[in-house]
């Protein structure tokens, strides 16, 4: 599979890039307890306040950069474009660029009905589509989306929907919420939402650990809504000594080259091979990530891949983008240390992400 996709060891070619997921900010008005953004319930002060201007558009995503792209998916490891004033304008600026798809992904809990009718509008192609993250009823979705307001969610996805908007409902399953899987996909069918998906977390593992956390929510009961990875963890614990050997010795079946030569933009225009990866200067995962996050600022200086003051040539010529990253996860003889757990992670025998197959299902409604 690597050797299909990698025929050297560059990870990305930008006239073949597909694929651009966007991390447009770190604002959002909700609280979700295992969200990346929160610490003990607040928002975590090691993330700056930042968000993606139109000029940052237009200078990053255009046609001269990516002139094969065709999807821009919307969706924060950290924040929601929709508590964005330059959001909207950034949409409408995409949309010119004739791409085959947007996708973002949303709480939904913010904004008027006015608003969103208007990113019907702007969201008016075929393969468009909003995915609202709502996990559960009335009584229920708040206890994880904490500060949501289900009143707001309700007359917004109602104006988004009656104006033509294609809509996916995803819902997350906790203890508190897994009774209510039959009537949430009820609800969402009346509503006129062409999908409904119900997603398994993993964020009850401390993965690098192989524990189990403890959070203020609970995990589901009910065996077949809880997330792979504590199956994985079993087989991976009788195969390798401890975490360490693990992210050694894992192959890596990249997911984001399965993309298209997909890419991450982060909401300071800096350009990572993935979600995952987008993370580890500010949540590393581990002291081995961490590390490497260290290796690649000292080498090549902290905004070695920013788009705002760099060219996307130079970004994916940097030495990380052009050999290191993908030699770091085939030379098993060779191990250094530069392969990232991250990568082992979500990408390994372990597949981490509660966006895999593994851990969801979708339903046309
Ligand atoms: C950080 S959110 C940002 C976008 C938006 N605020 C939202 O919640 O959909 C990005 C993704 O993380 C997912 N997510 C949030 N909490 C999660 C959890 N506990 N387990 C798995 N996925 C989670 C959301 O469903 C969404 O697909």
């Amino acid at each position: 599979m690597l050797k299909d996709l990698f025929k050297d060891y560059r990870y990305a070619d930008a006239k073949k890039v597909e694929y651009l997921q966007v991390d447009h900010t770190t604002f959002c008005n909700l609280l979700c307890p295992q969200c990346g953004r929160v610490y003990n319930g607040k928002f975590d002060s090691v993330l700056p306040r930042k968000e993606l201007s139109l000029d940052d558009y237009k200078k990053i995503i255009n046609r001269d950069n990516f002139p094969n792209l065709k999807r821009v998916f919307f969706c924060g490891n950290f924040g929601d474009a929709i508590a964005s004033d330059t959001f909207l304008p950034a949409l409408k600026y995409l949309k010119t660029l004739g791409l085959e798809r947007i996708d973002l992904v949303t709480s939904g809990s913010m904004r008027d009905a006015d608003w969103w009718r208007e990113v019907a509008k702007v969201l008016n192609g075929k393969k468009d589509l909003v995915v609202f993250s709502i996990d559960g009823l009335e009584d229920t979705n708040h206890i994880y989306r904490v500060n949501s307001n289900w009143k707001t969610i309700m007359r917004n996805v109602t104006a988004f929907i009656e104006t033509g908007g294609r809509a996916r409902w995803d819902m997350l399953v906790f203890k508190h919420n897994e009774h209510q899987v039959e009537d949430v996909r009820k609800l969402a069918k009346e509503m006129g939402f062409i999908r409904f998906s119900v997603k398994r977390t993993n964020r009850f593992v401390e993965i690098k650990d192989f524990e189990e956390l403890k959070e203020k929510v609970e995990k589901p009961k009910e065996e077949k809504n809880k997330g792979s990875v504590v199956k994985e963890l079993e087989k991976v614990k009788e195969t390798y000594k401890d975490w360490n050997e693990y992210v050694d010795k894992t192959s890596i079946n990249c997911k984001f080259k399965a993309h298209g030569d997909g890419l991450f933009l982060d909401f300071e225009g800096k350009l990572w091979p993935c979600t995952w990866l987008a993370g580890i200067g500010y949540k590393p995962l581990d002291k081995r990530t961490e590390q490497m996050h260290k290796n690649l600022v000292t080498e090549y200086g902290e905004y070695f891949n920013c788009l705002k003051s760099k060219s996307l040539k130079e970004v994916l010529n940097n030495k990380w983008f052009k050999k290191e990253l993908v030699k770091s996860w085939r030379d098993f003889d060779h191990i250094d240390k530069k392969k990232s757990s991250v990568c082992a992670m979500n990408c390994g025998e372990i597949s981490y992400t509660s966006s895999s197959e593994k851990n969801r299902s979708f339903e046309e409604l």
